[in-house]
């Protein structure tokens, strides 16, 4: 098969679409011929070297994927040769086939067509995971997603208001943020123009919000604090703007508040699958009634990833990056 290989780290010139060895499926693994995967900000650290895929785990690149069976592992039940499926990988979605742990894979949702379903398992499973599972947003309460019209950030503000939710969304454009208020979102914030901080004061009548989910890390740590409601919740799953803050207790202490991390990758496969089946009982029928759709900014060959991760450098997309496999 062929799959896109990073022979040395580097720009996305290190990309290389090259011939390998196919992947055999082991006990409790399926084999996937895949249609399409997504690109994750996480592909671009590791294609810079800054990411090592974890033990075990594909050499090459890709967090998701869709496609059809076309093999099943020793010990594999309710998956047949021929199903149409999507996957959260632990790596190897930019390749004509990939094999994934049963317990990551979801069915093709209903009205879907089977590539558009590449787009759906990592921000269904991170927005699920950290906003509902470890922050426990309940409806009649305020998220506040940061980077909304990212890939992740769609999935967050329809999930939010799918469950009853008050949405506020920051952005860097009009154009942007527009878009979040047509998927749902209530408050709109340019991060560029306005202080996020005072913004959703005034906007929750000086509450803040519950639950905050936090793209950018230390950059926001103190802001997002500040911010939050007291028995407010901050999640925080990306590290866009580094990795060390100072953090005033007394403002969390006073709030009652807390703090959530967490990355999916490296998770063990058990907390996989048990996320994977949340996702599918929770936001699958979701999906499946027409409530939530996966957005796709474009759509480009896998063979020319590299042209993906210059569009997710820019920021000049919308939702997800599609990469279709020949
Ligand atoms: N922990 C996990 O398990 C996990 C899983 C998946 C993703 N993630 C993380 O989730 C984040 C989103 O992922 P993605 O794949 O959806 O990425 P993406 O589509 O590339 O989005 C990145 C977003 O960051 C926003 N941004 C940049 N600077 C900002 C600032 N100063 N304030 C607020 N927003 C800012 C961008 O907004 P503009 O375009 O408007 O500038 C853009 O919406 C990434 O940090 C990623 O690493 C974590």
């Amino acid at each position: 098969m062929y799959a896109i290989t990073i022979p040395e780290p580097g720009g996305p010139e290190a990309l290389v679409w090259d011939e390998v060895p196919d992947p055999v499926p082991a006990e409790g693994e399926v084999l996937v011929e895949v249609v399409a995967s997504a690109v994750n900000r996480a592909d671009l650290l590791q294609r810079q070297g800054l990411y090592n895929p974890p033990s075990g785990a594909s050499p090459y690149p890709g967090l998701e994927c869709s496609g059809r069976v076309a093999a099943v592992g020793p010990g594999v039940f309710g998956w047949a040769v021929g199903d149409e499926v999507c996957a959260l990988l632990s790596g190897g979605g930019y390749a004509q086939k990939v094999a994934v742990p049963a317990g990551q894979l979801l069915p093709v949702p209903t009205g879907l067509d089977v590539r558009q379903a590449a787009a759906l398992p990592e921000v269904t499973c991170t927005v699920w995971s950290n906003v509902f599972m470890v922050a426990h947003l309940r409806p009649g309460e305020t998220l506040l997603v940061h980077g909304g019209s990212s890939g992740i950030g769609t999935m967050a503000i329809q999930l939010a208001k799918a469950v009853g939710a008050k949405v506020a969304v920051t952005a860097g454009t009009k154009e942007k943020l527009d878009f979040c208020a047509e998927l749902g979102a209530d408050i709109l914030i340019n991060y560029r123009e306005q202080d996020f901080v005072e913004e959703i004061k005034q906007a929750t009548g000086g509450a803040g919000p519950d639950v905050i989910l936090d793209n950018m890390g230390a950059k926001y740590l103190d802001r997002n604090v500040r911010a939050l409601a007291v028995n407010g919740r901050l999640a925080i799953i990306g590290m866009q703007g580094g990795i060390k803050a100072e953090l005033n207790i007394a403002t969390l202490l006073n709030k009652r508040a807390a703090i959530s991390a967490t990355s999916l990758r490296a998770r063990p496969l058990a907390e996989k699958a048990a996320i994977v089946a949340a996702v599918r009982e929770h936001v699958w029928p979701l999906i499946d009634a027409g409530h939530v759709r996966p957005v796709v900014d474009r759509e480009l060959p896998m063979s020319d990833a590299a042209g993906a991760h210059r569009v997710l450098e820019e920021s000049s997309h919308i939702g997800k990056v599609l990469l279709v496999a020949p």
